[in-house]
């Protein structure tokens, strides 16, 4: 899902208070991100959805949630998925879950940087398996 305004690296400067993203974190009615799409071609045909995101203060990088506010999770498994440095999945996934207000939302998994390709692949494998 693509932000219509993409972010820059200076937009991303988390260290600089007025960048765009120290702006949104602070005030909370900015976060509302458009998205040059939300629909997913087949939707229905999926049982099974990856939602992945970096954390960003803790939380889902916000450009995520108007995908999920807009799609309908109703009878498929949602499994929860972030990038961090140091950060846990804290409370990213439940956000996301009272946001979508359907689905059945798994505990999902943090990955660091240093998580290998093929790790993450049978992560993803064992978790459509469950
Ligand atoms: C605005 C911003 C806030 C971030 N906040 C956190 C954080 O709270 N905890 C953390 O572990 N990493 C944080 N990070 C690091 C990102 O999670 C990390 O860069 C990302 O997961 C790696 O994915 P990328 O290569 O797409 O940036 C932050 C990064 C940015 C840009």
């Amino acid at each position: 899902m693509i932000p219509t305004q993409i972010y820059s690296n200076e937009d991303l400067d988390w260290r600089d208070h007025d960048s765009r993203v120290s702006r949104e974190h602070d005030n909370e009615s900015l976060r509302n991100i458009p998205l040059t799409t939300t629909t997913v071609e087949n939707w229905n045909s999926y049982k099974t959805v990856f939602i992945g995101y970096p954390i960003w203060w803790g939380i889902a990088a916000w450009p995520i949630d108007n995908f999920v506010k807009n799609n309908n999770f109703s009878g498929k498994t949602v499994i929860p998925f972030a990038t961090a440095i140091s950060s846990d999945m804290g409370d990213s996934g439940k956000i996301l879950r009272d946001y979508a207000k359907s689905g059945k939302w798994l505990k999902g998994k943090r990955f660091y940087s240093s998580e290998s390709v093929e790790n993450a692949k049978d992560w993803a494998a064992s978790e459509v398996r469950r």
